[in-house]
């Protein structure tokens, strides 16, 4: 395809390591994983990172998390707050923890949660709020993550989609008190399938590791502080607190991942140089409605929502970019209040829900990634000169 939506980040150093890895008769999470995580949580300026199969799995384990905590625990019925556009799986442990969803209509521009909105999405039972930086493009986590503490609220951060966004000189999945990330094959950095929860919590992040590895304690020290250990060794080696999943990593995801970071600050460079191009392509053009940055972006993707006064035909649109070549998907998973699935959520929305009807109806994005797409954008912009008129 002459411009894909995602491509290979790759190269023989990953081919090694995975081969090296594999020949150490070291498959399941080990020392490179452990690496990675140290690495990772570095990287971010957190104390802990838990590696783990998937951001959906890292969204999971982060959401029951807090069923667990000693003190002040969610409870079924407590309600969160949850942009209207994410991928399902930010909003699918919500559900199946029993919590409530509030959820509040984006910023057009942005695509984030629309922050004037949280007063209005208060209520007694509210408890936490979801985040979400979509596309890499940080949301407004300064002011959510001062809104959280003003109200005692816990705040969860899913940076799925943002790797190395930075938002006052601080890196995005540096907000929450858990934030999440994943390393599927088309993100920013990618173990194939695979994703990180990070915390600075010590509770919190001894629950995590119970949490991805079968609710047990052979992850843990003797001295953590979520179980008492006892004298009997035999019951210790199969001991369970928590209920628990198993969605351990592999050892050789953590040595990709490992790699991977170190080549992510020339990756994220050359995206915002791609970035820097789209937008000096199509900022000034009415018809079409691109993110406006918040902080600095990690630019996953461009999006482009088409402006209801243009009157244009998203069908046609399309149509033309498939002639030429270019791949083009919903904007993440669209808005979530379209999908069959809500049937089975419990949730209200808060105000008027306007900006992600219009994204998920009228929008699209094209791919990003970190190779120059000089060639790609320039064709992009001709496709959609001709297609808009
Ligand atoms: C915002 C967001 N959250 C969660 C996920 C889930 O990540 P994974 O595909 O690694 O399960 C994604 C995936 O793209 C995402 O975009």
């Amino acid at each position: 395809m002459f411009y894909e939506l995602a491509m290979s980040t790759w190269g023989p150093e990953e081919a090694e390591a995975i081969a090296r890895t594999f020949a150490s008769d070291r498959t399941t999470m080990g020392e490179a994983v452990a690496g990675f995580e140290r690495a990772f949580a570095a990287y971010h300026g957190r104390r802990h990172a838990v590696m783990v199969n998937s951001g959906s799995s890292a969204n999971l384990i982060a959401v029951a998390s807090f069923f667990y905590r000693r003190r002040d625990p969610l409870k079924r019925g407590d309600e969160v707050l949850v942009p209207a556009i994410s991928w399902a799986t930010t909003y699918h442990p919500l559900q199946q923890y029993g919590l409530r969803l509030r959820i509040l209509d984006v910023e057009l521009d942005t695509l984030n949660m629309d922050v004037s909105r949280l007063e209005e999405a208060l209520t007694p039972r509210t408890r936490a709020i979801m985040a979400v930086s979509i596309l890499g493009n940080p949301a407004a986590l300064d002011v959510l993550r001062a809104f959280a503490d003003r109200h005692g609220l816990y705040f969860i951060e899913d940076n799925c989609e943002s790797m190395d966004a930075e938002l006052n000189g601080r890196k995005a999945g540096a907000f929450g008190d858990v934030s999440t990330f994943s390393l599927f094959f088309s993100h920013h950095i990618s173990t194939g399938e695979g994703g990180v929860a990070l915390t600075d919590d010590e509770e919190t992040f001894h629950l995590l590791r119970s949490l991805r590895a079968h609710g047990w304690t052979r992850d843990l020290p003797a001295d953590s502080p979520i179980f008492e250990r006892r004298q009997d060794d035999f019951f210790e080696a199969y001991r369970f607190i928590v209920p628990g999943y198993n969605v351990r990593p592999m050892e050789f995801q953590g040595a990709v991942g490992a790699i991977q970071l170190k080549k992510l600050p020339g990756f994220t460079a050359q995206r915002r140089r791609n970035l820097a191009l789209f937008r000096s392509l199509f900022a000034a053009d009415g018809r079409f409605i691109i993110q406006r940055e918040n902080g600095k972006s990690s630019s996953f993707a461009f999006t482009i929502v088409l402006h209801p006064e243009a009157q244009l035909d998203r069908g046609k649109i399309l149509a033309a970019l498939k002639s030429a070549d270019i791949g083009y998907r919903i904007i993440t998973g669209g808005c979530i209040l379209r999908h069959d699935v809500m049937r089975h959520y419990d949730y209200e929305t808060v105000g008027e829900m306007k900006n992600a009807y219009l994204a998920h109806d009228s929008g699209f994005f094209v791919g990003n990634a970190p190779v120059d797409l000089t060639p790609q954008i320039h064709r992009l912009r001709e496709v959609l000169d001709r297609a808009g008129r």
